[in-house]
Parts: C-alpha cells; structure tokens; sequence
C-alpha cells in the first residue's frame, strides 16, 4: 500500500518534470514571495516590493538592474526553436516628465544573468567589445526610451528586435492598432502600465511584438513582424528574463506581471491582481507630484503670503493707540474693532450727520446690541490729548437728563472716536430753521430751552469740576425719543484749543455764538457759554440762524433785529412766524428777553446759568431790562462787526484750563444733576 502510494506520487512528479520540460509554461500576475522556488534572480539594482512589484531601477544613475526566471527553458527540440509566448505588464515612470532613462528589454540569454553588460544605452544587455557578436546567443526586444545614434535608433519612444546587438534588426515607434485598424501612438515613460506580447511561430519562423494601453485587449495586428528563424541564434537552452539600465536621468522601471507558454499561447495576465505603481516615490518621481509639488508650494506661499497681508492689513485696520495712562480708563475705553462693527465698517448708510468735528455714525454694540452713535474726530496732534481724555473721561462721569451721555472713546493714530447715547430724533436745527418738515411747536421748544438750561447749569456748576461747554448751538442740542433736549459735544472745541499747531486754523465755537470777550481773549468761560446760550434761545424763539446774510440789512444781525424790536416795543413780532397763534406770548417774550440778556457784550452783565434756570421756571424775576438799553444797544449794534474779527483771532490763541473748582450743594439743586 504504502509502496503503491510512493510509486504513484514518483511517476506524477516524473510527469511534472518531463512536461514542463518540453512544454513550460508560468504566469505571474503577482510575484511570489521571496522563498519561493520560481522566485525571480535578481541582478544589479533590480528588487521587489512589499507588494511584490518588480522594480528593475531605482534612483541610482548609471545602474543596470535584472531578473530572470530561475530555471533554464529548453528552447530547441530536434534543433529547432519552438513556438513560444510570452507576455508581460510594465510601466516606466521617469523623474521628470519628458526626460527617461533608458528602457526595459526582454531578454533570452545562454545565461542566467549578463554580469558583464553595460548600464545606460547598453540597457544592461551587451559591452562595448560584445555588442553585435555572433557568439552571444542574446535575443531581446527592447522598449527603448532613449534616442541612441551610436546604435541606429529610429527615436526615443521605440520598440526594436535586437539579436546579439543593438543595432535593432527592426524598430518601429511605440503604438498599437485599435480595433478599427488605426496605429495609436503609445509614450512608454508616460508613467502609465502598459502591456507587450512577444510571439514566435516556429512554422512560420515569424517574431510578432504587440504593444497596447493596460486597459486594451490584445490587439490583433501587431506592431512589428519579423521573419527570422531564431534556431540559428538561440541555444538548446537558455534563460528568460528583463534586463534595464538608467542612465543620467532617473527613471523606475517596472514588471507588474509575466506569463510565459513555450509551444503555445502565454497564459493571459489577470489585470486586477497586478501589483499599484506607487505614486509617490521616495524622491517623488511621479509625473503628478512634479506637477503638484510646485503647484502645492506655489499655493501654499501665495496663502501664506494672502494669510499675513490679511493680518497685517486687519491688524492696521483695527490698530489703536493705547498709552499707559489710559490703563485707568479701562471702561471708558472701546475696541476699535467693536465700534467698527458697530457701525458697519463706519458705511455711508450708518451716517448720522457731520459737524465741525467729525462725522457721526449710527450703531449697535455687537455685544450689548445698544443703540450708539460714534463721532469721528480727527486730530492731528498728540499734544495735549492726555489732558483731553481725561477731560472725556471725567465728562464721561457726568449724567444728567439734558446731556448726551458719553459712554467711551477709542484712540487711533490721528483719530479720535467718541462713543455717545444714540438720539433717535436727531438735531434741533433740523426742526426750527430752512423750511422744516417737523416744525417743533412753541410748548415743544420751551421744554427744549429749559433742559438745554438745566444741562448746561449742570455743567457749569452742578459737578465737582465746571465744565464749559464750548460750543452751546441748536445743531449741538440733540432730541431723545421723547423729545427732551440734550447738549452733546461738551468740551470737544478743548481739542482744537490745546492744537498749538499754528497752521490749523480751527475755530474753537462756532460764529455768531463766540461771546466778544472770548474772541478777543481766547479763554472760555462759563460766561461765554451764557452768552452762546443767548443766541441760542434767540435762533430757538424766532426760527433762523444768528447770522442770516439773505436777510434784509436790518435783519442780518438775529440779536440786533431782536434788539430793535424790543425798543420799538414790540419783541414777540420776531418770533418764528411758524408758531401761528400757538404760543404762550409771557413764555416768549421771556426767553427772547433772556436772550438778550445772555448776549449782553459785558461778561459781568450776563446772568450765571443758575440764574437762568431759575428764570425760566419763574422762580427769579428777570433784572430791569431798561437801565441796561445803551449797553445793549451798543452791543447789538456792534455785534456782528467785532464777531467777524474775533473769530478768526480765536484760532491761535492760548487757552487757559476750563476746569475751575466752584460748586455748591445749593447750585446742584437748581441745576438738577445725578
Ligand atoms: C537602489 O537599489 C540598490 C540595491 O537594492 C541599493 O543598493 C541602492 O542604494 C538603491 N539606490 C537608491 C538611490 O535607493
Ligand atoms: C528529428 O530530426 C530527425 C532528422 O532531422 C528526424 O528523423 C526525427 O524524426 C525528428 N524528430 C522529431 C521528434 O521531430
Ligand atoms: C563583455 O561581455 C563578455 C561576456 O558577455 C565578457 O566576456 C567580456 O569580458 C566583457 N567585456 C568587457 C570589456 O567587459
Ligand atoms: C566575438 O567574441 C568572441 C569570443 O568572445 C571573440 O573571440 C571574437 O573575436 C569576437 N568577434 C568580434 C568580431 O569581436
Ligand atoms: C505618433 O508618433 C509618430 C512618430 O513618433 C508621429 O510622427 C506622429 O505624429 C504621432 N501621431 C500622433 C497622433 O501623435
């Protein structure tokens, strides 16, 4: 039994043996491991994968790299070489795009290996002393990529029939016939597989070499025919295998995949088993990462570069200046970059107005959502800006029902921004003069003049520090959404007062408001703000500015034409004809008296803003108007000539510090306050 069943297994493998033999046939769609039996020889620099994949070359120069199948193939019977068939799959990747090494050949060889062969245009196959003798048995087909003139190559894309040398016996470009008969072009360093087959008819003594793309069958009609019985050039037995060479430039060559028949058709390759070609090389050879790398870099530095502009430009666009001394001020002081959100990048859209100082923008405080309005004021100088903001700051602490509430500030080169309570109902300009569309009623205006009195009573005596306001107007009188008037901008003509630049010409008050005695002497005095609020009650009681040059001669001067009416009697007749007949005529002969009487050209003759208060309400009767005639005559009279020439004598005058401690428990009562 045991006997039997040792005889049976000795005569199959004796079969095994004879048949492969006389008729040998293998198939690699992958490599087998490195242990096996029929595991490939290699020779120079050729080598596997970890995923079986052949690479002939790698990026040594000037290398040759082999792999032969391990075992002889007996080629001749009877002295003639039998039919055979091989086919295989390769791909040849070069460094860079159009420039490969030199190419991949099959080769039959007496040896098992050509040690003695030459890398580059030799292609591994032959030495300068051997090449085209007679006695090297070599037949080979090579897929060459290198134009060699030495050798006769018909370009550098070709596919040739070399035996015993490389001056090919017959050569054509690298391409295929497609089904329809046509020759396509192939390029062999595209970096794409693609697959060749190499016939040989014993009957017909015909060698058929056929090229396609990996994705194509085999094509019917092959690239090159030769007639040429290989019995007289190979030997009984010989070895099969692919030999490659780099040259100066490198180039992988690979072997996915081999099948080999002796007598017979080669086993067709299975495509899906065949090993990847990596994308990525070691030094990243592929066509893709030579077009990507720089592709990659160029965007990656544009982005860097995008990326830090970016910065740059946010960090200026947001940029403030912060001093030390400003640490303290911390509430009071904004982001930039809030108030620019606030106001929309400070858009067009969000513009409320523009006064002497600056542009305001309506916003919203993206945290809080409250309703703010943000000046903008430029200025040039930072002399004097410590004292200013701590003067904003300390303003910034007053509260009272007839002041616009000044929440903070922000400080940027050359720019000052000032954060207030937002006024739904804007300025009181826009609703007594230049044919209003709101006309403000009498009762309207006479709650108006007395919270514009009390705030500014306030500021004058209501707080630890007198705060003058500088610039007492109706455009400077903002209406809440209850119409209660509020004075903003208090203080900001300080400013332009500490500006010591003498280019700048600004003018600190406005005209037609500035007290002759603050003109002439460029201090600001609560008196003067008295008498700014005197024109201010006059503009308010009779609906035009204080300066009118459309007016008649008589009528230019707002406080002369009051003035005239007054000793002609009839001081009511110049108030705003658009009250009709509504208006209290006690309430408004009052106020224009008091106007008067603010605008008296004597500071000391002026009444304190206290007085006024009390005025107003009634609680203080207003002084004999009559022993003040000639005085107020001759400042009427001469008010609009003095006011032209102390206007611009004001611009370069020194100031003098507008904080003077003068504050009683009793002046804060009338003056209303926190
Ligand atoms: C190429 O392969 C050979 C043999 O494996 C090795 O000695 C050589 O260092 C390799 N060259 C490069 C550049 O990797
Ligand atoms: C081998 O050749 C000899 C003479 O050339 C011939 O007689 C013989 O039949 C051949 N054998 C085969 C197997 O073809
Ligand atoms: C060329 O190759 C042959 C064998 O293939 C060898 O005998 C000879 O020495 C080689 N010549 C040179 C110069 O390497
Ligand atoms: C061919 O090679 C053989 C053996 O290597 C040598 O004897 C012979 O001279 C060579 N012939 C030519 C033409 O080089
Ligand atoms: C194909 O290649 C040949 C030779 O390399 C060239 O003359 C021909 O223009 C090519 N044809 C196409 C379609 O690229």
């Amino acid at each position: 039994m045991a006997i039997s069943l040792m005889l049976a297994s000795l005569i199959a493998s004796l079969l095994i043996t004879v048949a492969a033999s006389n008729d040998l046939s293998f198939t690699y769609n992958r490599f087998p491991a490195a242990a096996a039996n029929d595991n490939l020889i290699l020779a120079g620099i050729a080598e596997f994968n970890s995923d079986r994949l052949l690479r002939l070359t790698n990026d040594s120069m000037q290398e040759k790299g082999q792999a032969f199948y391990p075992h002889p193939v007996k080629f001749k019977s009877n002295g003639t070489v039998s039919s055979f068939s091989t086919t295989f799959v390769f791909a040849i990747m070069p460094q860079y795009a159009n420039l490969g090494g030199h190419g991949i050949a099959l080769v039959i060889s007496p040896t098992r290996g050509l040690p003695d062969s030459l890398p580059s245009q030799y292609l591994g196959l032959f030495n300068e002393s051997n090449n085209g003798n007679l006695t090297n048995h070599v037949f080979a087909v090579e897929l060459d990529t290198i134009y060699s003139s030495e050798f006769g190559d018909i370009n550098n894309n070709h596919v040739a029939v070399d035996i015993n040398g490389l001056d090919s016996l017959l050569a054509a470009p690298a391409g295929y016939y497609d089904a329809g008969g046509n020759l396509r072009n192939l390029t062999l360093i595209s970096g794409q597989p693609m697959q060749a087959w190499i016939d040989y008819d014993q009957v017909e003594s015909r060698i058929d070499v056929t090229l396609a793309p990996i994705s194509a069958a085999k094509p019917t009609r092959s690239l090159l025919s030769l007639r040429k019985d290989l019995s007289e050039i190979l030997e009984d037995t010989m070895f099969i295998g692919f030999s490659s060479s780099t040259g100066s430039f490198l180039t992988h060559h690979y072997v996915l995949g081999w099948s080999f028949r002796l007598k017979g058709q080669a086993e067709s390759l299975s495509i899906s088993p065949l090993p990847r070609i990596p994308r990525i090389g070691p030094k990243g050879k592929s066509k893709a990462l030579a077009i990507a790398i720089p592709v990659i870099s160029v965007t990656l530095a544009l982005a860097v570069i995008l990326g830090v502009v970016y910065l740059v430009k946010r960090q200026r666009k947001f940029a403030e200046v912060l001093e030390d001394w400003e640490v303290d001020y911390g509430p009071h002081r904004y982001k930039f970059k809030d108030l620019y959100r606030a106001t929309k990048g400070f858009r067009a859209k969000e513009e409320l107005g523009r006064g002497g100082f600056g542009v305001v923008f309506r916003g919203v405080l993206p945290k809080s959502k409250i309703e703010i309005a943000v000046k903008r004021v430029s200025h040039d100088t930072q002399q004097g800006m410590r004292a200013f903001v701590a003067e904003i700051v300390t303003i910034g602490r007053l509260s009272h029902r007839n002041l616009v509430g000044l929440l903070g500030y922000c400080r940027r080169k050359g720019e000052l921004l000032l954060v207030y309570d937002y006024m739904p109902n804007s300025s009181l300009d826009r609703y007594i003069y230049d044919q209003p569309k709101l006309v403000l009623e009498w009762w309207q205006r006479f709650k108006v003049i007395k919270g514009v009195a009390s705030g500014l009573c306030y500021l004058h005596q209501g707080c630890d520090q007198v705060v003058i306001h500088r610039d007492v107007k109706a455009s400077n009188v903002l209406l809440d959404s209850e119409w209660n008037g509020r004075l903003g901008d208090f203080g900001l003509a300080r400013l332009y007062d500490h500006g010591s630049d003498p280019r700048t010409t600004h003018v600190a008050g406005t005209p037609g408001y500035l007290a002759p005695d603050h003109a002439r002497t460029g201090k600001a005095t609560p008196g003067s703000d008295v008498y700014a609020f005197g024109a201010f009650l006059l503009e308010v009681a009779c609906g035009r500015r204080p300066i009118d040059p459309t007016r008649p001669a008589g009528e230019v001067i707002l406080v002369d034409w009051v003035f005239a009416n007054w000793v002609s009697g009839q001081i009511v007749e110049a108030r705003d004809p658009n009250f009709g007949s509504e208006f209290v005529v006690e309430e408004l002969d009052l106020v224009l008296k008091l106007g008067l009487l603010c605008s008296h050209s004597d500071p000391e003759a002026r009444p304190s803003m206290k007085q006024v208060v009390q005025m107003l309400e009634g609680e203080l009767p207003l002084p004999d108007m009559s022993s003040m005639g000639l005085s107020l005559s001759s400042i009427g009279l001469n008010f609009g000539r003095r006011e032209g020439l102390m206007g611009l004598a004001l611009s370069t005058s020194p100031s003098s510090g507008s904080f003077t401690h003068l504050s009683s428990a009793e002046e804060s009562l009338v003056c209303g306050g926190r």
